[in-house]
């Protein structure tokens, strides 16, 4: 396969390249990524120079960049992680994420479309190039919130509630619709919340494991009993993979690992791993519109593919803790900002792109 990565130099993203080159290393991979503020190449420094990987520096919204990209390097497969991710952010400033999330996804799409079908001018036809696939990384936030009781599932209705996944619910939408109007090959995937090495310390593991370790306050949103459904991602690379080779056209799978924590309960042990106490816990104001609660049901994905996640929470948490420990310079590069000259400083003048 010849497998265009997107946002392949973000946290999931880049996760899924190294995972790939460990368990499937005979795949081509070409990783495009703007390199907005949340993609960090340092993440990729022990890879950039292997065989079989590429990275490009490109926006997903660049029609004629994405047409060249598909055409140098016969992509087969796409996995499209590209977007932006944080819901805080897309609070401050939607356009962003309804551009990328939708748009991009669109575009994307269109070049496939165009670069696989075998009659790209023919609209009635639906034949596609043998073993092609594009597959959207989607998110269990496009169900909205739920009470106590149940879990989601692929037939769950799409509700969301922040700008972010109201983006990513209408990008699956988009998908749909190509799968039914033009028969595009493909699936989405829908997981629950992430955390693991190389995430940006915006997000709650990350963010709350640095300022611990920095004896700085731990900011708890509301009563801090909010739910989400924790899965470690390397757990979702695997999935996705799993999905890539044998998920069945115009499926969507809901990937998760039935991990249910409250966000204080993680804070609380994070506070205790690291031998710190519960006094720099702050209760600040609540994220407007807050999810309370996301839980996957993930009974297809493991009984028609298969799959089955290998970390409990309790592992791939302390093992998180101590990565975050034993990489002080990723960590520092991230908070100066010194990340976001790497690109120029190894790609431009280095590598002469
Ligand atoms: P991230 O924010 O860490 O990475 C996103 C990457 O996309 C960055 O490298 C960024 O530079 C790149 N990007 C943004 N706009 C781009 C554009 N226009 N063109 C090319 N590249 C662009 O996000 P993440 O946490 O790694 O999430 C990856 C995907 O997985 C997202 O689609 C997200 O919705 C989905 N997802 C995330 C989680 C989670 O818990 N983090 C869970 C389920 C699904
Ligand atoms: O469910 C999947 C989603 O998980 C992904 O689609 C998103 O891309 C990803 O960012 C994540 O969204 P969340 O909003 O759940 O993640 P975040 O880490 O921002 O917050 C997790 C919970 O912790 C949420 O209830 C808000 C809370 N929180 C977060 C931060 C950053 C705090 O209480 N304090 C904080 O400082």
């Amino acid at each position: 396969m010849n497998i265009l990565v997107t946002g392949g130099a973000g946290f999931i993203g880049s996760n899924f390249i190294r995972w790939m080159k460990q368990h499937a290393p005979e795949h081509k991979l070409i990783n495009v990524d703007l390199l907005t503020y949340a993609g960090n190449l340092e993440s990729l420094c022990d890879i950039e120079q292997d065989e079989g990987y590429v990275f490009i520096r490109a926006d997903i919204r660049d029609r004629a960049k994405m047409n060249e990209i598909f055409q140098l390097y016969d992509i087969t497969h796409v996995v499209n992680f590209a977007a932006e991710s944080h819901v805080d952010r897309s609070i401050e400033d939607p356009e962003v994420f309804l551009n990328t999330n939708i748009l991009g996804t669109q575009a994307l799409l269109d070049t496939a479309k165009k670069y696989w079908k075998t009659a790209p001018e023919d609209k009635y036809s639906r034949d596609y190039r043998a073993g092609v696939k594009f597959l959207q990384v989607s998110t269990d936030e496009v169900y909205g919130a739920l009470g106590k009781e149940g879990k989601f599932t692929e037939t769950t209705p799409l509700s969301p509630n922040s700008p972010y996944s109201a983006a990513k619910a209408s990008a699956d939408l988009v998908c749909r619709a190509y799968y039914e109007t033009f028969g595009m090959p493909l699936n989405i995937t829908r997981c629950s919340n992430n955390y693991g090495p190389y995430q940006f310390p915006e997000k709650l593991i990350p963010l709350m494991i640095h300022n611990c370790m920095e004896g700085k306050p731990l900011p708890v949103y509301g009563d801090g009993m909010q739910i989400r459904d924790w899965l470690h991602v390397t757990d979702h690379c695997s999935a996705i993979y799993t999905v890539l080779l044998q998920g069945q056209l115009g499926e969507v799978y809901n990937i998760g690992g039935n991990n249910e924590r409250a966000n204080i309960d993680i804070v609380k042990l994070i506070l205790r791993t690291l031998g710190r106490g519960e006094e720099l816990i702050t209760y600040v104001k609540d994220r407007p519109g807050h999810d309370r609660r996301y839980a996957i049901d993930n009974t297809k994905i493991t009984t028609t593919l298969d799959w089955t996640p290998s970390y409990t929470f309790e592992q791939g948490i302390f093992e998180t803790i101590a990565w975050y420990q034993e990489n002080p310079i990723w960590l520092e590069h991230v908070l100066s900002g010194a990340y976001e000259d790497y690109y120029e400083r190894m790609y431009t003048q280095s590598f002469g792109e």
